[in-house]
């Protein structure tokens, strides 16, 4: 009778590991032709929910503010081209940014100095803190600045900024560089001059398109609103008066977003920004939404609940909510607070979320 041979049965794990080991000499051999498996990567690349690196954070002005002071010393508004404190995110350092889309600092020009003439295609905005009467010229046209005022330097704008007053004055730039980065878009272009010529009279863009009419002709450019400047001395009033009339959002308190008047759009199509007053004992309901976001504390002080995290603010504090972080305010006795995010771009985008 013949004795069948046969060879010893693999066991389960010698089995695995031969597997294991041929899927890598597989892998090994399509990495030296510049591929990989989607199938390793999957669940990090399409995740089931927003995954952020940025972190909820505070930037507290009285440091802040002394910071800024001293690097006044250290170099003048010209040789710096913008003397610009960037606030990186903890979990971004080195990468010039407070959200993953923004780019956040906190500029100074002291008194008879001069940020030279320059555009550049990612657009930017201003947030005034402190000082009265710097002036930001975009596009032929001065807008004298005060605290408060929300300013804006669309996509290839020229813009310069100077100080003819006696006192320092410090704002909050926040640029959508880290988007056109993300596109590998970036242009920039110096002028030879350090100022540009203002061929229009200071304030007329507020004038012609702040008042819901429009001058006849008036261009509807969705990729930047006609207004230069959106004072607080008009925009705050609004806000007040929704107060008054009830007009409060349970999460947002009574809160107004900058709007291109010729489109109803927003005022930048990268990035968006609101006005928002909370009244006396505000506990706001939980929110998020996938926008990071952005926010100065203008007027009182309160609190904002983050994950978890609570993060106080005073006048002129920044700072920030990740990504789809649920957040709450709480102002007890009242606060205004100005917010901005790339919510225009998401939309536009067809991928912003939010949930109430
Ligand atoms: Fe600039």
């Amino acid at each position: 009778m013949a004795v069948a041979t046969a060879t010893k049965p693999a066991s389960g794990t010698d089995t695995k590991h031969n597997i294991d080991a041929i899927r890598q000499g597989f892998y090994d051999r399509i990495a030296k032709k510049d591929m990989a498996p989607l199938w390793k990567v999957m669940g990090s690349v399409v995740t089931k929910e927003p995954v952020t690196r940025c972190q909820p954070h505070v930037w507290h002005y009285d440091d802040v503010k002394s910071l800024v002071m001293e690097s006044g010393g250290l170099i003048t508004a010209e040789e710096a081209q913008r003397r610009v404190l960037v606030l990186e995110n903890p979990a971004l350092h080195g990468e010039s940014k407070a959200t993953n889309t923004l780019f956040a600092g906190i500029q100074m020009i002291l008194p008879n100095e001069i940020a030279p003439a320059h555009r550049h295609v990612s657009s930017a905005i201003r947030f005034v803190l402190d000082g009265e009467g710097a002036y930001t010229a975009v596009e032929g046209e001065k807008s004298f600045m005060s605290p408060g005022d929300f300013v804006i330097t669309a996509n290839w704008a020229p813009h310069d900024h100077g100080n003819t007053s006696s006192k320092p004055m410090l704002w909050l730039d926040v640029l959508d560089f880290p988007q056109v980065n993300f596109f590998e878009a970036s242009f920039a272009e110096q002028f030879g001059a350090a100022t540009q010529s203002t061929s229009r009279a200071d304030g007329d863009s507020l004038a012609f398109y702040g008042s819901g009419v429009l001058p006849d002709g008036t261009p509807a450019r969705p990729n930047s609103s006609p207004v230069i400047n959106y004072t607080y001395a008009r925009t705050r009033p609004i806000i007040e008066r929704m107060m008054k009339a009830g007009d409060i959002d349970k999460r947002h308190g009574a809160r107004v977003n900058y709007a291109n008047p010729a489109t109803g759009g927003p005022v930048l199509p990268t990035m968006g920004a609101w006005l928002a007053m909370f009244p006396k004992g505000f506990k706001g309901e939980p929110y998020r939404a996938t926008d990071g976001t952005i926010f100065v504390c203008v007027e009182g002080e309160g609190t904002t609940t983050v994950d978890g995290k609570v993060l106080n603010w005073a006048p002129n504090d920044v700072f920030v909510v990740p990504p789809w972080k649920r957040y709450q305010h709480n102002a007890p006795d009242g606060a205004v607070l100005f917010s901005i995010s790339d919510r225009p771009a998401q939309k536009a985008l067809g991928i912003w979320r939010e949930e109430q």
